[in-house]
């Protein structure tokens, strides 16, 4: 019986198998009702008592080992594809697999960022935890003072006098450009933003901002003024027309917002532009000369304008959405409608 153990322990070391059906034929032999294993079990019954315990633990180890073996080449076999499953079908027709569409999101701030970049602007990026320094300090908004009311701020950490928080616009990214790179600066900034707003149609508490920056020497508030119709007519087509009405923000003096015509109604007056024929798509001005002393440029020789838009403000005049949250709510059925648009 001891001989016999250990020619099964060998064999069984030695095993291989290329398909599921001889993996199952070894189980069978082996440990099968009538298996050479099993059948080693029934002699044990004739053993003598005294060798009873040298033998049952060699047999369970047997087994054990045997189990294992198999349980081995299966896993191997499966590796190896080698299931008994009837080869692949080459002539059944394909599965169809849904193609995703791009968010109208997306959609608008690169077509925002690729008018700019015809005319020159490279992208900046920052980071949307920030630090007050950047989001409002460096951008003329005094301390206490209630301009920093006016984007309503999710603060992370109280930070003693600079504290930590979520930006509330992408003007950080422009600070952070100012401080770094060589004049002069052409760039626009997209990112997500965070304001602490109820949410509604009509505003929410993240969205999408693109601003911009030019600073050079000589830059006037009539380069601004040519850059904002251009870009308002590659976006909303050529027969736009662009109005500035006077505006405040710390960090630009003068400030402005751009209104462009009502493409739908044509100026005429509908509900969409609330029968005034204009709707208003950003903020813009020339950099005030604070904002530029504040990142360490020179005021007397450099000038700049900045401008600043939200990307969903923008794909809802385009697209005409009423409602703001259907962005965020990532709604199938909304975002299929963008497929042809896409
Ligand atoms: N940062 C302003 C905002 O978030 C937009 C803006 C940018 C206005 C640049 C003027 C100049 O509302």
């Amino acid at each position: 019986m001891k001989q016999k153990i250990e020619d099964l322990l060998s064999k069984i070391e030695s095993l291989t198998a290329g398909k599921l059906q001889e993996v199952e034929e070894i189980r069978v032999k082996l440990l099968g009702k009538k298996g050479e294993i099993t059948a080693l079990f029934d002699e044990f019954r004739n053993v003598p008592a005294e060798q009873k315990r040298e033998f049952g633990q060699k047999l369970n180890v047997l087994k054990t080992k045997a189990a294992e073996k198999i349980e081995e080449l299966r896993q191997k076999v499966e590796e190896m594809g080698g299931s008994d499953a009837p080869s692949f079908d080459c002539t059944k027709p394909g599965d169809k697999y849904d193609l995703g569409t791009r968010h109208p999101i997306s959609v608008t701030r690169e077509e925002i960022i690729s008018i700019f970049s015809k005319f020159g602007y490279a992208v900046a990026e920052g980071p949307e935890i920030e630090d007050d320094w950047h989001v409002f300090g460096a951008l003329n908004f005094p301390p206490e003072h209630p301009a920093r009311d006016m984007q309503d701020t999710f603060f992370i950490s109280a930070g003693g006098d600079n504290p930590i928080l979520l930006r509330t616009h992408t003007s950080s990214v422009q600070v952070r450009s100012m401080e770094r790179m060589p004049l002069p600066i052409r760039i626009v900034c997209p990112g997500r933003v965070f304001r602490n707003e109820a949410i509604s149609a009509r505003a929410h508490c993240i969205f999408h901002q693109v601003e911009g920056l030019y600073i050079d020497k000589n830059v006037s508030f009539a380069d601004l003024k040519q850059a904002v119709l251009l870009f308002a007519r590659e976006m909303f087509g050529e027969e736009t027309q662009i109005r500035l009405r006077p505006s405040y923000f710390p960090f630009t003096e003068p400030s402005a917002e751009v209104d462009v015509s009502c493409n739908i109604c044509k100026g005429k007056g509908c509900n969409i532009c609330k029968g005034t024929g204009w709707l208003e798509i950003m903020g813009c001005g020339m950099v005030d000369p604070n904002v530029l002393e504040a990142s360490g440029i020179d005021s007397k020789e450099y000038s700049g304008f900045a401008f600043g838009m939200g990307v969903e403000r923008i794909a809802m005049l385009k697209w005409q959405v009423k409602d703001l949250r259907h962005y965020f709510e990532n709604d199938v059925r909304f975002l299929r409608e963008f497929e042809t648009v896409i």
